[in-house]
């Protein structure tokens, strides 16, 4: 499958497209919910935040980037010192840009109430996780970083931040990650569709190269911590079972891929149909992956690319979130398979839909 913009053979140099990220930006302005410079630029400073943690991922092993720093952050996982450079460029580009009241990151104990500068009509919040995979960087497999933007009143006071920004998924106004793999591509919705950029490293820009992304239906690939399958439901292991048995008229089978970086399994099965999951388990009945910087995110994504995201009882994006770090169980994907995993685990299995 190919998205290029031009028909030049992969080997001919030309450049697929000369769109630029900041281009599409400024066309597609009266596109977004938020046709303001304020929100032009809130992409920008992202993307340029973006293209720091990619120098600083590039040259790991050459810089003294790799390992831990010696600190835990608050869900008490190790930080790395990767994860504390993206958190901080993050924070930095936004503090820069001044259109940014409050973010909330996976490396940060609470929300921060930024200290907005310039006239901008409006004022926004940014949930982020820096860098996800980090677990991934010492062994040079993909990383990534997740964003997640929301509008805010501009009245708003810091004492209550905090509730007026916990809001349901579906009150995004914007959601997109960076995925750094054998390329870097920055993904971005504001609901209007899914468009892919990929890093041209020689002049630094993001090149529109995966305009209107739409996730194939088929059951391509599924993902999912499988060491876990001991904690994992009676459901959830009959419905694993399902998956994996052969198409009977075609034969066909699905295929299994997990690099333990969400961005990286959930980039790929866009582009190729299938299931990512990482379910409620024994004694984390809330799963692992973070509603507000991870699932929600990813949640308006999929469903912009015309796939599901669902906890397997309900719909990501209507869950009324309770804290910054809270966590859900996610199944997301290619519809059917999403379908098909809620017929499972709500014990409708005469419902699940033929998947091809
Ligand atoms: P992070 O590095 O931001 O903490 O996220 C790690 C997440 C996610 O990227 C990945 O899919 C999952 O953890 C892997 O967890 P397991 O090792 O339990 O499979
Ligand atoms: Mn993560
Ligand atoms: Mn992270």
């Amino acid at each position: 499958m190919s998205h290029a913009l031009s028909d030049a053979p992969a080997s001919s140099g030309a450049l697929a497209s000369v769109m630029t990220l900041e281009q599409f930006i400024l066309d597609r302005r009266d596109r977004f919910p938020q046709s303001t410079r304020a929100f032009a630029r809130l992409l920008r400073d992202v993307s340029v935040a973006a293209k720091i943690i990619n120098h600083n991922i590039r040259r790991a092993g050459i810089l003294d980037v790799m390992g831990e720093t010696g600190t835990v952050n608050v869900q008490d996982e190790k930080q790395k010192k990767l994860d504390e450079i993206a958190d901080r460029e993050l924070e930095r580009a936004l503090r820069r840009g001044g259109e940014c009241c409050l973010i909330g990151s996976e490396e940060q104990p609470e929300t921060v109430s930024l200290s907005p500068h310039g006239n901008f009509q409006e004022r926004f919040a940014v949930f982020f996780d820096p860098l996800d995979g980090s677990s991934n960087t010492d062994v040079n497999a993909s990383v990534g970083t997740i964003f997640s933007v929301y509008t805010l009143p501009e009245d708003i006071d810091e004492e209550d931040s905090l509730d007026v920004t916990l809001r349901p998924g579906a009150e995004q106004v914007a959601a997109g990650y960076v995925a750094y793999g054998s390329s870097t591509m920055f993904v971005f919705t504001t609901g209007n569709g899914v468009n892919g950029f990929t890093l041209d490293p020689g002049i630094g820009e993001f090149l529109l190269t995966h305009p209107d992304l739409q996730i194939p239906q088929e059951r391509a690939m599924y993902s999912i911590n499988e060491a876990d399958i001991e904690d994992f439901s009676p459901k959830l292991r009959a419905f694993l079972q399902w998956l994996k048995t052969k198409d009977p008229d075609t034969g066909a089978r699905i295929r299994a891929r997990y690099i333990g970086s969400f961005v990286s399994d959930f980039h790929r099965n866009l582009l190729t149909g299938g299931l990512y999951m990482y379910p409620a388990r024994t004694n984390y009945p809330n799963g692992k992956l973070r509603l507000m910087y991870e699932a929600n995110p990813m949640a308006f994504l999929v469903e912009q690319a015309g796939g599901r995201a669902s906890t397997g009882h309900q719909r990501v994006l209507d869950l009324q979130p309770e804290g910054v770090h809270q966590r859900t169980p996610l199944f997301i994907g290619s519809a059917p398979l999403v379908e098909a995993a809620e017929a499972y685990l709500q014990d409708r299995e005469e419902e699940v839909p033929r998947v091809a």
